[in-house]
């Protein structure tokens, strides 16, 4: 009777167990049901304060940003909604996931962001040079790896792309864009969101995307940093918004809000871009992060008397989380219960944060696996991209007489404060990367020319300064040579965020030594390294050839040299157009038309650019046929193909961008001169002819936005062009 009872007993206790336990677990823990669901459950047991906590980011690990710098976070709140995760390894990360986990009420994973913007470990070019390859897909594998190396160290999100059309190249930033034209960002911006994010952000070698920084924030005046932006609605549809409507499309994940000024109206506080356009028509389902103080600087650019008002314009506007600013976190609940910011607000802004983590697995997946740095870093395949990348964007922008490839040489003079430093190959925002894993540009050409070629080094000067005792040597060295290599260009701090520059030009120094070694009377090849396009007219002048090899990241030297051996074939061309002189700024292909196109030149100088956009030398010669196109009438419903035949008349192999540009010559409101609206790589052999064919599409290639982002097709007719041929059609 007793061994009954207690069985009876025990069933009972099990029962009520498994009971409670069913009704305890809660609906937003169970993974199988709907994204959508578990968010609304989540937000309907979550108090204020931790809603409010759930819109806030803080740092963890030592921060490595000198522009935002801030004091260690010590106390951080187990319920905090996302931290800027500064260390290279899982554990610190996972300790602090463990505390939200177990000692928050509700268990809500913390979301890790950090700054992976051109390779995590692996470190790539930067993305203006990436953009000079033209080959989205390189681009896409190289963000797919930075996502894994980051993933599998702890850090779920990345602050990138940065998609910032720029046209002021005094701006540190266009380092860090895709150059001056609102297609390439496009492109190029579609093909990181996807190598970033793939199909599933819960893969765990994948990370949320985040478009920066929304918006015009290239448009600063003067290339100054920070500043103010002046903007039409013309100009922010026409050239701003197109690469920010192209990676919503794509599904990325977050964006980040701009530092700038936009007419009146920080991007940060701007009703208009953040809540009519992001949120209400294009109906993006993610979350604004705002970038780092941005909600706080509302105060020094003059839109709000403190920290109190600063949060509520910018949580209104539609900024969800709050970056570095003690904004939120200290004002937003007392703003709801004062009945100034709605609750309905608040339970918008922390459900679209919760969603992203739902689709990051964080809640099943909170901990980050271990690895050894052997199985995460710098992988055989990673190192492959990485040298491939750099390669294709090596620009060859002269080579007088066919200086380049150095064949029948037997000594080689390597000259210049670029040659032998790591460092500075690597351009800014480094996230984890070691300059010790970049090749010198020696390194690589002594891995080149290892046993053929006699090299010699004498650094010759420093980046800048004015001691010139090293000319003597230097030259010495040239005149027993039978060439020169150059190894000019910019410090790596010298562009990036907070690095404007008055000119574009290289210090007086590093011209001064080029004009040296001519004395020698020996060809001069320049390898010119920075993070911008540079004036260049002088040094033009003074040298026989010039590779622009950007801050190509750890394969360094390894692909420059392979061009200047004749081993690779360089296929890079301009991204970004290389003024004349500074005083040309701002300089781009697809300007408006001049009233007197004849007329309004300067007076001192060529107006013309020195490089300009798409410019890039090959080894080999291209040949390419006129335009065609399948009609020259269509209906504007209609589809049409325009093909142009290239042929590789060199005698070497070769890829060959083609870029097909349209313009609308008569149209309601004045249309730039050429617009780039499409491109294609191929690599054609030597002997060989390749079709290259682009299908426009009249609404999306031959119309036109107005100032409110209306597409408008006209009829009449427009041109398609390439290089210097052209064909025109007929809308009907
Ligand atoms: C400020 C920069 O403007 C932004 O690009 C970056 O992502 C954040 N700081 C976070 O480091």
């Amino acid at each position: 009777m007793r061994k009954i009872t207690i069985i009876a007993l025990s069933l009972l206790f099990a029962t009520t167990l498994f009971a409670q336990k069913k009704t305890k677990t809660p609906l937003y823990k169970d993974s199988k049901q709907p994204i959508e669901k578990r968010v609304n459950d989540l937000i309907s047991r979550m108090t204020l304060e931790e809603k409010v906590l759930q819109l806030n980011q803080l740092t963890l690990g030592r921060n490595d940003n000198a522009n935002n710098m801030a004091d260690p976070v010590n106390d951080i709140p187990a319920g905090i909604g996302s931290l800027i995760y500064f260390s290279s390894n899982p554990d610190l990360r996972n300790q602090v996931q463990k505390k939200a986990m177990e000692h928050s009420r509700l268990g809500i994973p913390i979301l890790f962001g950090y700054d992976v913007i051109h390779g995590y470990r692996t470190m790539y070019p930067i993305s203006l040079a990436q953009a000079c390859s033209w080959n989205p897909k390189l681009v896409e594998e190289a963000c797919s790896v930075a996502a894994q190396e980051a993933r599998m160290s702890g850090v779920d999100w990345t602050f990138s792309p940065m998609i910032d059309v720029a046209r002021d190249a005094r701006w540190g930033r266009v380092s860090e864009g895709y150059g001056e034209d609102p297609y390439t960002n496009s492109v190029f911006c579609v093909a990181s969101v996807k190598g970033y994010q793939g199909d599933d952000l819960s893969n765990p070698k994948k990370i949320a995307a985040c478009l920066k920084h929304y918006i015009g924030y290239g448009a600063s005046e003067a290339g100054r940093d920070y500043v103010y932006t002046e903007i039409s609605r013309q100009t922010l549809w026409d050239t701003y918004m197109p690469p920010y409507q192209a990676g919503v499309e794509a599904g990325v994940a977050t964006l980040m809000s701009s530092f700038n000024d936009i007419n009146g109206t920080p991007g940060t506080a701007n009703q208009y871009i953040l809540r009519e356009i992001l949120k209400e028509r294009w109906q993006h389902d993610g979350f604004v992060v705002s970038d780092w103080g941005a909600i706080q600087q509302l105060r020094s650019q003059g839109v709000a008397a403190d920290k109190k008002e600063a949060a509520f314009k910018a949580f209104t506007a539609g900024v969800e989380m709050d970056m570095m600013n003690d904004c939120y976190n200290k004002h937003l609940a007392e703003l709801v219960e004062e009945g100034k910011v709605p609750q309905a607000l608040v339970d918008d802004a922390v459900k679209r944060i919760l969603r992203l983590k739902f689709r990051l697995g964080l809640f099943e997946t909170p901990y980050t696996p271990a690895s050894t740095e052997k199985e995460r870093f710098l992988l055989p395949q990673s190192l492959q991209i990485a040298e491939q990348l750099a390669e294709e964007s090596i620009v060859m922008l002269k080579n007088e007489g066919s200086t380049l490839p150095l064949t029948n040489i037997s000594k080689i003079a390597v000259v210049g404060p670029m040659a032998k430093s790591n460092w500075h190959l690597l351009g800014s925002w480094r996230a984890q990367g070691k300059s010790d894993d970049a090749v010198t540009l020696f390194a690589g050409l002594e891995n080149e020319f290892k046993n053929k070629v006699q090299l010699s080094y004498a650094q010759g000067c420093n980046f800048d300064g004015e001691d010139r005792s090293g000319f003597e040597s230097v030259l010495t060295l040239a005149k027993g040579a039978d060439a020169v290599i150059v190894c000019l260009g910019e410090k790596a701090q010298w562009s990036g965020e907070n690095a404007s520059r008055s000119t574009l030009s290289l210090p007086q120094i590093q011209e001064d030594l080029v004009a040296e070694l001519k004395k020698a009377g020996k060809p001069i090849i320049l390898l010119l390294s920075s993070g911008r396009p540079l004036e260049l007219v002088r040094l033009e002048k003074q040298s026989d050839a010039m590779l622009q090899i950007w801050q190509p990241g750890i394969a360094g030297g390894n692909p420059i040299a392979g061009i200047l051996s004749g081993r690779i074939n360089p296929s890079g061309k301009l991204s970004i157009t290389f003024p004349y002189s500074t005083g040309q700024i701002p300089i781009y292909y697809n300007h408006r038309q001049s009233a007197r196109p004849h007329q309004g030149k300067y007076q001192d100088i060529p107006s013309t650019p020195l490089y300009e956009f798409g410019h890039g030398l090959s080894y080999t010669t291209f040949e390419y046929s006129d335009i065609t196109l399948s009609a020259d009438k269509i209906n504007r419903g209609d589809k049409l193909i325009a093909e142009v035949t290239v042929k590789n008349t060199g005698d070497m192999d070769g890829a060959e961008t083609v870029h097909w540009f349209v313009r609308d010559p008569v149209s309601t409101i004045s249309r730039p001169i050429k617009e780039l609206k499409f491109f294609d790589k191929l690599m054609i052999r030597k002997g060989e002819t390749k079709v290259f064919r682009f299908e426009i599409d009249p609404i999306r290639d031959l119309g036109f936005v107005d100032g409110e982002g209306k597409r408008f097709l006209e009829s009449g007719e427009y041109w398609v062009m390439v290089k210097d041929k052209k064909v025109s059609l007929t809308i009907n």
